[in-house]
């Protein structure tokens, strides 16, 4: 695992667009998979702008959301589809057909996740995992104690997951329980992973998730075991890192990270 620590989340979020217009240019048909929230608004919209700007081509993109909630039409303003048009799919030219998440209707959930699996499976697996990380220290919705080799399923959401994005419904009652997400074990499949991290709140769970102990009791820490894992923050984000300095030193330093700088 590298953790890249960037001042500002402008530049947090313009390095993690970076590395995703990095990745399309070089496999114009790369297999994503993408995340939702506040985290990932930011970031969906500078993708927008290089593909407005520079021309970066969604075209021959494949994408997989990480997950959805159950019982939530995809015309509903809070569903991961919604968000997900929203944000990106309308704005660039991604073909839509190409687009997939968890089918939150479906009538039989368990074969819903099987399903999804083997689609993934069957484009060969995802390059690049764009992730975020949730204060219940969840990827996906892979909630405390979710398997380290858990695969696309149902998943009850916790009371502090439900306090999180809760405010984020008209009526916060109205937020699902319950969400289909790629497990734990789906994840650490991805070739790469990147995880974008910012602002004070997610500072405590990001340092116990990146230089603590791995543990079921926080998905995130799953991410250590991935041969490929970078994760960027900004200064906030990466407040309670102890080996802060040694991350800088990384960034300006490891030729690999020449192009980005
Ligand atoms: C949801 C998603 C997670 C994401 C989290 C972060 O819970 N299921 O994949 O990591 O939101 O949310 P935010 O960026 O709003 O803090």
């Amino acid at each position: 695992m590298q953790v890249i620590i960037r001042n500002t989340q402008d530049e947090a979020v313009e390095l993690t667009a970076a590395v995703i217009a990095r990745q399309l240019r070089s496999k114009p048909n790369s297999i994503l998979g993408l995340a939702t929230g506040r985290t990932m608004e930011g970031l969906y919209a500078r993708l927008v702008e290089k593909h407005l700007m520079d021309g970066l081509d969604f075209s021959l993109a494949v994408t997989f959301n990480l997950d959805e909630y159950v019982g939530l039409p995809p015309k509903h303003k809070n569903s991961y589809r919604y968000y997900m048009n929203h944000h990106l799919f309308n704005r660039v030219n991604i073909d839509s057909r190409n687009t997939h998440l968890p089918r939150a209707l479906s009538e039989d959930p368990e074969l819903e996740g099987s399903r999804y699996d083997a689609l993934i499976k069957s484009y060969g697996g995802i390059d690049l995992q764009l992730l975020s990380i949730g204060e219940s220290g969840h990827i996906g919705f892979n909630e405390p104690l979710s398997a380290m080799f858990s695969r696309t399923r149902v998943k009850a959401l916790t009371p502090k997951t439900i306090e999180q994005n809760a405010p984020l419904f008209d009526d916060p009652s109205e937020m699902p329980r319950f969400a289909i997400t790629m497990g734990v074990g789906t994840i650490l499949e991805a070739r790469a992973c990147v995880m974008l991290v910012t602002g004070s709140n997610k500072a405590d769970i990001i340092a116990r998730a990146v230089e603590g102990p791995v543990t079921s009791m926080i998905s995130a820490s799953a991410l250590q075991l991935h041969p490929c894992c970078t994760v960027i923050t900004d200064a906030a984000a990466a407040a309670c890192l102890k080996q802060q300095e040694y991350y800088r030193w990384i960034f300006d330093n490891d030729p690999q990270w020449d192009p980005f700088r």
